[in-house]
C-alpha cells in the first residue's frame, strides 16, 4: 500500500503538472517561435522579389504579375500572394487569397504588418510589406502564410513533451521509491540496528544472529574513539584559550557539565550598611578556576559565608556569576557555625594546612574536628548529587577541604569522573604519618578518577604515601593506583593563570601605576618599590621577608630613604590563635624595622593588611621595581605568575622562593632560600640594580613560559586525561562483558 502511494503520487503530481502548467506552455511557445520564424520568412521574401516586382509593376501588365506570384506559391508555406498597386488601388491576388482581404481592409495592417486571420483550413499569417521605386511607394506586398503546419507540428511537440514528461515522472517516482526503501527500511535502517545489536532487518522480520552482537559492539566503540581520536591529541598544538577549553568540552566531553566543588567561592556577597558589595577573594585557587568556569560554564559548588550570600541566591541557593556577564552558576552550601570551625578553622587550616606545609607550626588533630570535617565532606558529596544532571558528571573537587569527597561522590555516583586537585604541597609519608585520620584520608582521595598535583615531587611522595598506607597496586610507571578494583590516575598539572591578563586589569598603563602608587605613599618618582602580595599566613615567609629588607638596608646603606617595600597583606583565618599571633608578629617587626630605618617621610616597609580587588593588586605589580616571593612552602604561588604577566613593559624583577612550585617553571626569577637573609637581601639588591636589559631578556623567557602554560591548558590537560579515561572505560566495559559472553 505504501509502495503504491510512493510510486502513484510523484506520478500523478506529474501527469497534473504536464496537464496544467507544461502543454499550455509548449503551444505558447511554439506558436511564438513560428510566428517569428515566419515575419521573418516575409520580410525577406519581399527584399528577394523587390526588384523584379518593381519591373512588373512599373513596366508589365497584370498578367505577368500573376503568373509571377503563382511561381512565388509553389513554395508549399506560401499559400497565397497579393500585390495593392499604390497609384490605382487595384488588388492583383493569387487564386487563394482570402476574398476579406481588399486594400482598404489592408489600411489597418499599417500599425502592424503582421497578422493572423482564421480560415477554414486553419489560421493563416499575413504579412504586408511595402515595395517602393526610387523613394516611391509602388504598392504594398501581401504574403500569405499557411499556419496549419504550425498546428500539426504543435501537436507532435506536445506529444513527445507529454511522453517526455511521464517518463520522467515514471523515473523519478522509482527513485524516490528506492531511497524511501533504502533510508526507511534498507540498510541505513539495518546499519543501525546492527550498531544496536539488533541484526541487520525491522524487528518484526529479524533473524536472531548472536554472532554478529560482538562485531556491533566493536563497531560502535570503534566509532566513538574514532571520533575522539581524530581531533589533535597534541596538546602542544592546541593554542590554549577559552575556546579551547570549549572544545574539548563539547568535542571529547560530548558537552557534558562541569561541576567544580571548592571551600572558596569565587564572588562573595558582603553588606556594607544599605549596600551589598560583590567581594573576590584572595585564594589562588579562585584566579585559577574563575576564568576556567567563565570558559566551561556548569556550576560551582562552594561554601556561601558572605554577610549578604543567603540574600543573593534563588530557591536552590544558586547565583549566575560572574555578576557583569553570568556565565555560570555559583551554588552555595550553608554550613554551621560548628561545621565551619570543625571543618574549615580546625581540620583543614590547624590540622592538614599544617601538615603538608611542613613550615614549623605544628599540626592539631581533634576528633571533634574530623567528624565535622567527614559531615561537611558528605553535605558537599549531596550537593553535587543535586547538582549532576547526567549519572556520569565531571566533577572537579578541589583542594585539602575535600579530601573525603571523592570516595563519597563514587558511591552517589559510580559512573562520574572525578578530577580531584590538591593544591597545596603533599608531605612525605613520614610526615603524613602522624595524622590520626591518614588512611581515611588516603582512601577518600583514591575515589578519584583523576588526582593532580603542582609538581612530580608532591605526586611521588602521594604515591609514597599510598604504599604505605594502604594495601594498594601502584604502578610507578604509569603513575597510578588501583585500589578496590578502581583505578586512580597520580599526575602533575601545574597550575597557572589566565592569558592574557582581563583587560580590567591592565587598562592603566606602567607609567600611570608607577606615579599614582608613588605618590598615594608621598614617594617620589624615582623612589625604588618592592611590592609582596600574600594573604597573612605563615607559610608565606613575610617575616623573612622582612628580615631580608632589614638586612639590605644593613649591607646596602644607599637604599635607606630610596626605596620601600608594599607589603599587602590580605587577612585570612584569623580565628585561628596561630594566624593572630602571626600577624601581631608581622606588624611588630615592620613597625620595629621602619623604627630602625625611616628616613624622611619614606618608611622601608608600608604594610597594608587588608583585603586588595584583583584592579588594586595589578596596579602594584605594574608600578614596582621589583616583587619579592618568599614562601617557606608552597604548592605553586600564583602571585609569582600574576606579576609577570602583570609587566607587559618587560621590566621588573621576580625574586622567587625556591620552595614554591612556581619555582620550577620559572627558573629566569632570582631563586633564593627564603630563610636565608643574607641572600635574600643580595637578591634584592641585585634586582634593584639589574640592567634593563636584563629585565627584558628574563622577562620575556618567562612571560613565554606563562602564555604557553596558561591556566586553559592546565585545565584543558585534567579535561583531556579524563576524556581519555572516560574512553578506555568505555572499552574495558566492552572488553569485560565479552570475555563474560564468551565463558
Ligand atoms: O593556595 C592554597 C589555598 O588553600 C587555596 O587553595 C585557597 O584558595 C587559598 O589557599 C586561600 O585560603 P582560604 O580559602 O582558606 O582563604
Amino acid at each position: 500500500m505504501r509502495l503504491s502511494l510512493r510510486f502513484i503520487v510523484p506520478l500523478a503530481l506529474a501527469l497534473a503538472a504536464i496537464a496544467y502548467a507544461v502543454v499550455p506552455l509548449v503551444d505558447q511557445l511554439t506558436l511564438k517561435w513560428f510566428m517569428r520564424d515566419l515575419e521573418i520568412r516575409s520580410t525577406l521574401i519581399a527584399a528577394a522579389v523587390q526588384e523584379p516586382l518593381q519591373e512588373l509593376v512599373l513596366g508589365g501588365t497584370k498578367a505577368k504579375v500573376l503568373r509571377f506570384f503563382n511561381k512565388m506559391t509553389q513554395d508549399e508555406r506560401l499559400y497565397a500572394v497579393g500585390f495593392c498597386d499604390a497609384a490605382q488601388g487595384r488588388l492583383v491576388t493569387t487564386q487563394a487569397f482570402p476574398p476579406d482581404l481588399n486594400c482598404k481592409a489592408l489600411d489597418a495592417f499599417l500599425a502592424r504588418p503582421t497578422h493572423l486571420l482564421p480560415s477554414a483550413q486553419g489560421p493563416l499569417h499575413v504579412s504586408v510589406q511595402g515595395i517602393e521605386a526610387e523613394g516611391e511607394s509602388l504598392g504594398r506586398l501581401v504574403l500569405v502564410h499557411d499556419m496549419s503546419f504550425v498546428q500539426r507540428r504543435s501537436e507532435e511537440t506536445k506529444r513527445y513533451v507529454f511522453y517526455f514528461f511521464v517518463g520522467l515522472g515514471a523515473i523519478v517516482s522509482m527513485i524516490t521509491v528506492i531511497i524511501a526503501q533504502l533510508s526507511w527500511r534498507g540498510w541505513v535502517q539495518g546499519m543501525r540496528a546492527l550498531l544496536r545489536g539488533e541484526g541487520l532487518l525491522r524487528p518484526a522480520e529479524r533473524i536472531n544472529l548472536p554472532e554478529l552482537r560482538p562485531l556491533a559492539r566493536d563497531l560502535r566503540t570503534l566509532i566513538r574513539d574514532l571520533e575522539t581520536e581524530y581531533r589533535p591529541r597534541d596538546e602542544s598544538q592546541i593554542t590554549w584559550s577559552p575556546e579551547a577549553l570549549k572544545r574539548i568540552l563539547r568535542e571529547d566531553l560530548k558537552g557534558e557539565d562541569i561541576i567544580v566543588v571548592s571551600n572558596r567561592e569565587p564572588y562573595i556577597h558582603v553588606q556594607r550598611g544599605d549596600t551589598v558589595e560583590v567581594r573576590r577573594p584572595a585564594s589562588g585557587l579562585v584566579t585559577a578556576l574563575e576564568p576556567v568556569m567563565r570558559a566551561c560554564s556548569g556550576v560551582w559548588i562552594a561554601h556561601g559565608d558572605g554577610s549578604a550570600d543567603r540574600q543573593t541566591v534563588d530557591r536552590n541557593d544558586r547565583v549566575a556569576v560572574p555578576p557583569e556577564h553570568p556565565a555560570y552558576q555559583l551554588r552555595r552550601v550553608w554550613l554551621t557555625k560548628e561545621e565551619e570551625a570543625g571543618y574549615y578553622y580546625g581540620f583543614a587550616n590547624e590540622g592538614l594546612w599544617p601538615l603538608c606545609h611542613i613550615a614549623h607550626v605544628r599540626p592539631t588533630f581533634r576528633t571533634g574536628d574530623w567528624n565535622q570535617y567527614a559531615a561537611v565532606n558528605r553535605t558537599f558529596a549531596r550537593a553535587v548529587q543535586e547538582e549532576a544532571r547526567t549519572n556520569a558528571p565531571i566533577v572537579l573537587v578541589q583542594d585539602y577541604h575535600f579530601a573525603l569527597l571523592p570516595r563519597m561522590i563514587r558511591e552517589l555516583l559510580p559512573r562520574a569522573t572525578i578530577i580531584t586537585f590538591w593544591h597545596i604541597p603533599w608531605p612525605n609519608p613520614e610526615a603524613f604519618a602522624i595524622c590520626p585520620w591518614r588512611a581515611e584520608l588516603v582512601d577518600g582521595l583514591l575515589g578519584s578518577s583523576i588526582l593532580g598535583f603542582h609538581t612530580q615531587f608532591h605526586c611521588n611522595n602521594f604515591l609514597d604515601t599510598v604504599d604505605r598506607q594502604l594495601e594498594a597496586r601502584v604502578d610507578r610507571e604509569l603513575f597510578e593506583v588501583s585500589y578496590r578494583g578502581q583505578p586512580t590516575a597520580v599526575k602533575r598539572y601545574p597550575i597557572s593563570i589566565e592569558w592574557p591578563p582581563s583587560d580590567d586589569v591592565m587598562r592603566e598603563s606602567v607609567e600611570e601605576c608607577r606615579s599614582r602608587v608613588r605618590r598615594r605613599h608621598g614617594l617620589g618618582p624615582h623612589h625604588a618599590v618592592g611590592v609582596g602580595v600574600d594573604r597573612m599566613d605563615y607559610t608565606k615567609g613575610i617575616l623573612e621577608r622582612f628580615n631580608a629588607i632589614e638586612r639590605l638596608l644593613e649591607i646596602e646603606p644607599r637604599w635607606i630613604g630610596t626605596f620601600s617595600f608594599i607589603q599587602i597583606a590580605a587577612p585570612s583565618r584569623s580565628s585561628i590563635e596561630q594566624y593572630q599571633d602571626f600577624e601581631v608578629h608581622v606588624r611588630a617587626l615592620a613597625l620595629r624595622i621602619n623604627a630602625r630605618f625611616e628616613a624622611g617621610d619614606c618608611p622601608p616597609i608600608i604594610l597594608k593588611v587588608e583585603h586588595h580587588g584583583p584592579q588594586d593588586v595589578y596596579e602594584h605589580y605594574r608600578a614596582a621595581d621589583l616583587c619579592f616571593v618568599s614562601s617557606l612552602h608552597d604548592g605553586m604561588n600564583l602571585v609569582a605568575k600574576e606579576f609577570v604577566a602583570s609587566r607587559d613593559d618587560e621590566r621588573g624583577v621576580l625574586i622567587l622562593s625556591q620552595f614554591t612550585g612556581a619555582s620550577r617553571e620559572l627558573p629566569e626569577a632570582l631563586i633564593v632560600n627564603p630563610y636565608d637573609i643574607d641572600q635574600c637581601a643580595a637578591a634584592m639588591h641585585v634586582a634593584l640594580t639589574m640592567p634593563l636589559s636584563e629585565q627584558r631578556n628574563r622577562m620575556r623567557l618567562m612571560r613565554g613560559l606563562i602564555q604557553e602554560f596558561n591556566v586553559y591548558r592546565w585545565a584543558g590537560r585534567m579535561l583531556l586525561d579524563a576524556s581519555n579515561m572516560r574512553v578506555r572505560g568505555r572499552l574495558m566495559t566492552a572488553e569485560t562483558a565479552r570475555s563474560a559472553a564468551g565463558r
